[in-house]
């Protein structure tokens, strides 16, 4: 058997076979281009190569998107007949997982890999995607952190795993660290939107318009061509207009940037586009007829109810689409996910529904129960997945609702904790 870019063993005797592989892994750690166009080619190459289908699975599956559900059944079932290493078996068996609902376990399960394994770069990845949904905020730091005592500087994979790691230390608060592995990895590749998007992160937390607006304006021509990220390091972009002021810059980045198909309907696309019309439509901020395609773009997961995170900003899309009927479907799908068994059916319970009443409640403009209902679980919102800069919408319509509800004392206190934190720019 050979082996991959890093020295992994994998499972096939094809090298025309293994560099596609080898390509795909390099697209998948960028986040560009197409990698499961690479994998196919790969397995085009060598149907029984397990390695490629176990990376297939674990990619699509991590989409959080049911559009995705027959490909991965697909990989899996193709994968469990191909050969595999033990290592294979380990990935395909934690994609599994997460097909089934159980993310924590497929999540654990790339932990192990990626220990036994640190030159796994595809598993330290997707377990630090998995400690993304799950807001497991420390083993998204110390994941690649691990990792990193089998590379060296200058080493393949290393830029890679300080963008992780880069990442990880922003969640933590380590903002210094953060940002310092995060321009090491920069320098190493401007290409990886990953690295970039950490560092976006470090100044979003910050508060610092002065240093992130020209650290993602000025270098797009790097991470933004080809990159299936784009979007979102676009999005952290408008939201940094938003703070200055500038809704024409923000909605100009909204139509070309964060959505320029209004008709797509990925949901990972859909997250961002909801989260900053809700932020633009708190701040009263005449966003014209752009929440009804979102809402229609939502309307076929608005009963899929197998991720809270994802439930939220479709309901924000139908709640700003004026789809009060929408929302409420999405509502008794959440309510009815608590009897799935998995962990979205805890995160439902105790994060994704309290939250859905507070938002639905927001648009009824009843401002204390909204208020109420989404100041109660804000504490523990980082079990149902996201970055603290995407749960501050929670925090933004908690406040906005304080504003409205005539409820001075929270509005206030709202507004000491966000000047305290954002206390640079
Ligand atoms: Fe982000």
């Amino acid at each position: 058997m050979l082996k991959d870019r890093y020295g992994n063993t994998v499972s096939t005797t094809s090298r025309a076979a293994l560099a596609h592989y080898d390509e795909a892994l390099g697209l998948i750690h960028l986040y560009r281009g197409d990698p499961v166009a690479a994998l196919d080619a790969a397995l085009a190459e060598d149907p029984d190569f397990g390695s490629a289908w176990a990376a297939r699975a674990g990619l699509l599956v991590q989409q959080t998107d049911n559009a995705y559900r027959e490909e991965v059944e697909r990989s899996l079932r193709a994968g469990a007949e191909a050969i595999l290493t033990e290592r294979d078996q380990a990935h395909l068996a934690a994609a599994a997982d997460w097909h089934d609902g159980r993310t924590m376990d497929g999540t654990r399960r790339l932990h192990v890999v990626a220990r036994e394994n640190p030159r796994d770069v595809l598993a330290v990845q997707f377990a630090h995607t998995g400690c993304f949904f799950l807001g497991m905020q420390t083993e998204l730091r110390d994941g690649p952190l691990q990792a990193l005592r089998a590379f060296d500087r200058g080493h393949d994979g290393y830029g890679v795993l300080l963008g992780m790691a880069a990442f990880g230390l922003e969640e933590c608060g380590d903002f210094f660290r953060a940002e310092t592995f995060g321009r090491e990895a920069v320098a190493i590749d401007p290409r990886d939107g990953w690295v970039v998007h950490a560092v976006a992160h470090v100044n979003e937390m910050r508060g610092d318009l002065e240093a992130g607006i020209p650290w993602l304006a000025d270098n797009a021509n790097h991470w933004a061509p080809e990159s299936g990220f784009a979007y979102h390091n676009w999005w952290h972009l408008a939201l940094l207009y938003l703070d200055a002021g500038n809704t024409d810059e923000v909605l100009k980045l909204y139509d070309q940037r964060v959505r320029p198909n209004p008709a797509s309907s990925v949901v990972l696309e859909g997250i961002d586009a909801s989260a900053l019309l809700w932020r633009l439509h708190l701040e009263g901020i005449d966003v014209g007829s752009r929440f009804q395609p979102l809402a229609a773009a939502w309307e076929r997961c608005a009963e899929d109810a197998f991720y809270a995170f994802n439930d939220l900003h479709a309901l924000m899309a139908f709640l700003g689409a004026g789809r009060g009927d929408l929302a409420e479907r999405t509502l008794k799908a959440m309510r009815r996910a608590i009897s799935v068994e998995g962990y979205n059916a805890y995160i439902s319970r105790e994060v994704g529904i309290p939250l859905a009443e507070g938002f639905l409640a927001y648009a009824s403009g009843r401002y204390a129960e909204a208020a109420a209902k989404i100041l109660a679980v804000r504490g523990i919102a980082q079990r149902f997945g996201g970055s603290h800069a995407q749960r501050d919408i929670l925090t933004l319509t908690a406040l906005h609702a304080a504003l409205r509800g005539g409820l001075t004392a929270t509005a206030d206190a709202l507004c000491e904790e966000r000047l305290d934190r954002k206390s640079v720019g």
